[in-house]
């Protein structure tokens, strides 16, 4: 494991001993960057001992909801139709007060940078990310998460749409693609331009949605694997359907 440097050998012929690896098997700061030049830095950051070090260093859950605590807040929140009573940390984020304290796994954290739109959840029928949202910020307000879209054992009818036209692979965007979807379809619905609409002075609802506006207006939602020509599909085909339908 230790590659040893001729010039760092003591006098007496016997290899150093901050070379060698600690009793407790971890390497010393010298060993390390002795094995980094052989092996690369990489290769060293594999090594058992070091993963061991490091899972035991790093805080678990690192970006976990804290327990109530001296300093938590009441926050009242109606989601998925029904109240509920919180006592939150202030710092607490929608996306996590959804999925580690009131179990609602069902939106997801990709990049928890206001980037991907993996956390899309609708408040008060608009479409927020929700890893930006400070949850107390929210108080009083109606959330719908993919768990809420459904109508018991009935799919939302975007949700039956993306079945249909394929437009999930691994399924990590795809509730967040959902939820955006719906709350696109009311923003355009509302007459609400995009950087594609050709008449942004026009009023009344932006329809029928061309494909360039459903990707413009979908831009924020981002799909590692590519599944964008099903997504595409899946909002047209609910964009078409009487407005009712798609309530
Ligand atoms: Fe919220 Fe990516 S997790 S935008
Ligand atoms: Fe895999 Fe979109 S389906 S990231």
């Amino acid at each position: 494991m230790t590659s040893l440097l001729s010039d760092e050998r003591p006098a007496d012929g016997l290899p150093d001993p901050t070379l060698l690896p600690s009793p407790a098997g971890q390497l010393t700061r010298r060993a390390f960057i002795a094995e980094g030049g052989a092996t690369g830095i990489a290769g060293v950051l594999a090594s058992a001992p070091m993963a061991a070090s490091a899972a035991a260093a790093a805080p678990a859950g690192a970006n976990a909801v804290q327990p109530p605590s001296s300093s938590s807040v009441p926050l009242a929140l109606r989601v998925n139709g029904k109240s509920h009573a919180q006592q939150v940390d202030p710092r607490t984020t929608l996306l996590d007060l959804l999925r580690e304290q009131m179990t609602l796994p069902g939106t997801k954290k990709g990049c928890d940078h206001g980037q991907c739109g993996a956390c899309t959840v609708l408040i008060n029928g608009r479409r927020i990310n929700s890893c930006l949202a400070l949850a107390l910020s929210y108080d009083g307000a109606e959330v719908t998460t993919i768990e809420g879209l459904a109508r018991g054992d009935e799919l939302h009818p975007m949700q039956a749409a993306f079945i249909k036209h394929d437009g999930f692979q691994c399924g990590y965007c795809t509730s967040g693609q959902i939820c955006s979807a719906v709350g696109m379809l009311r923003e355009a619905e509302q007459g609400a331009p995009s950087h594609v609409t050709a008449d942004v002075r026009r009023t009344g609802p932006v329809a029928p949605l061309s494909d360039a506006e459903i990707r413009e207006r979908m831009s924020g939602n981002i799909c590692r694997c590519g599944a964008y020509p099903g997504i595409v599909g899946a909002v047209r085909e609910v964009s078409l359907m009487p407005r009712r339908s798609r309530a």
